[in-house]
């Protein structure tokens, strides 16, 4: 007998009353029965199934064979290059890909602002799993999926996840997976986010893996950059950049620094105690670009030749690596003053943040701030995470800006941002 089904949902857990014939094992439906059927996948190493509900819009029907289905086909192997688009480091984009990132976020910040509404991913799921310390990655990631209408669910710190009971990566890669449709995670050890992603259905974006890259931080900091730049007249290429703080342990840096060694005759200035300086791979590899290097030890020294200024603190947090901590000396506290009598006019000022503001950290002083001086943009920067990260999402979702704009919607709600 026919029966007509609507296929409700993908991985439904609603069952409505079936009525089991115990002698043929055939199943009674009537007309408005839900039926769930795990008739998607099943991986037996998991014992995972996916259901599927059927809701019975027609006639009463005896024996629907999906309801009957018991075997299922196993997932495939995961591919040793996964089709899917991790974003692991800044080099798992291409200059096309970050300009129209770039050309996106332009178009995304009145989204970013609540200024307009979208729902273009409503249904996706995104996991956010930081296994690490996080403020603006972890908020503006998921800030970021919202303002597109995607669903968010968060996973924080090592100690609330099963990992703390010896449950490997791969199995919580694979686990959590089924959860989501993209999965963010910050991991404190460095290759862990390569190493979880190779165990994951979904596209895995790195927010920080220990002291290796943080690349979705490299693309709000290469949109602010360009973003300053252009408004005092300037472009990124034949930029002289100061690096100033932790050069070692800061996978802010480490991004940046193969993202703006991508542009032409690049000028970088380091500038580090001797104990934190740049790793030596990725300096051999700025220098075999041809770029020029120029290593100081002072900080008033760097400020003066720089147009761009990136400051980082002490990741203290690396150090038990190393086995003892080591505070920098006072010398390398970036201090008002410092500002006013070396910096360049056109010169700006970024820092990833968080800045440390315990004083004998001597990170970039705690009282300057964007509003101090034009100069200084590190809020200004922060606010970028939002959009850069929509922009990073729709990439990754392969949905065109277009479609956030044609569906778009005025909020019903006060938005006290301008
Ligand atoms: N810039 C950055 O990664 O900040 P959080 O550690 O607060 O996420």
């Amino acid at each position: 007998m026919a029966v007509n089904v609507a296929v409700h949902d993908a991985c439904c857990v609603f069952a409505g009353p079936v009525v089991t014939e115990a002698r043929t094992r055939q199943v009674m439906l009537r007309r408005g029965d839900f039926v769930l059927s795990p008739c998607l996948w099943h991986d037996a190493r998991f014992q995972i199934v996916a259901f599927r509900c059927y809701l019975i819009t027609s006639l009463l029907a005896i024996g629907v064979p999906t309801v009957q289905s018991a075997s299922h086909p196993a997932l495939p192997d995961l591919p040793n290059e996964s089709p899917l688009p991790h974003i692991l480091s800044i080099d798992s984009l291409s200059g096309t890909e970050i300009d129209a990132i770039f050309d996106a976020a332009d178009r995304l910040q009145p989204f970013a602002r609540g200024q307009r509404v979208s729902n273009v991913l409503n249904g996706a799921v995104l996991v956010n799993l930081f296994l690490e310390a996080s403020t603006r990655t972890r908020i503006s990631f998921g800030a970021a999926f919202n303002r597109l209408g995607g669903h968010v669910r968060d996973t924080t710190g090592f100690q609330f996840s099963s990992l703390a009971k010896g449950e490997t990566l791969a199995d919580t890669a694979r686990v959590v997976s089924f959860y989501a449709d993209v999965i963010v995670l910050r991991h404190p050890t460095e290759g862990e986010v390569a190493t979880f992603s190779q165990s994951s259905l979904v596209p895995v974006i790195n927010a920080g893996d220990g002291s290796g890259e943080h690349p979705t931080q490299s693309l709000l900091d290469l949109y602010s950059i360009r973003m300053q730049r252009r408004q005092r007249g300037g472009e990124v290429a034949g930029s002289t950049v100061a690096f100033i703080g932790d050069l070692h342990f800061g996978r802010t840096v480490h991004s940046l620094i193969r993202l703006l060694m991508r542009f032409e005759s690049m000028h970088f200035v380091l500038c580090s105690p001797d104990f934190l300086g740049l790793p030596s791979q990725l300096l051999a590899r700025v220098k075999a670009r041809g770029h020029r290097v120029t290593v100081v030890d002072a900080i008033p020294e760097a400020l003066a030749m720089a147009d761009i200024i990136y400051i980082t603190r002490v990741q203290r947090e690396r150090f038990s690596d190393r086995g003892e901590f080591t505070l920098p000396p006072a010398s390398f506290r970036t201090t008002r003053s410092m500002i006013d009598q070396h910096c360049l006019p056109h010169a700006v000022i970024f820092h990833p943040l968080p800045r440390d503001g315990r004083p004998e950290a001597n990170d970039l002083d705690p009282a300057i701030s964007d509003s101090i001086d034009s100069r200084v943009a590190i809020f200004r920067q922060a606010d970028n995470g939002i959009a850069t990260r929509m922009a990073l999402f729709l990439h990754v979702f392969g949905v065109g800006i277009e479609a956030v704009e044609s569906t778009a919607t005025v909020p019903l709600w006060k938005s006290w941002k301008v």
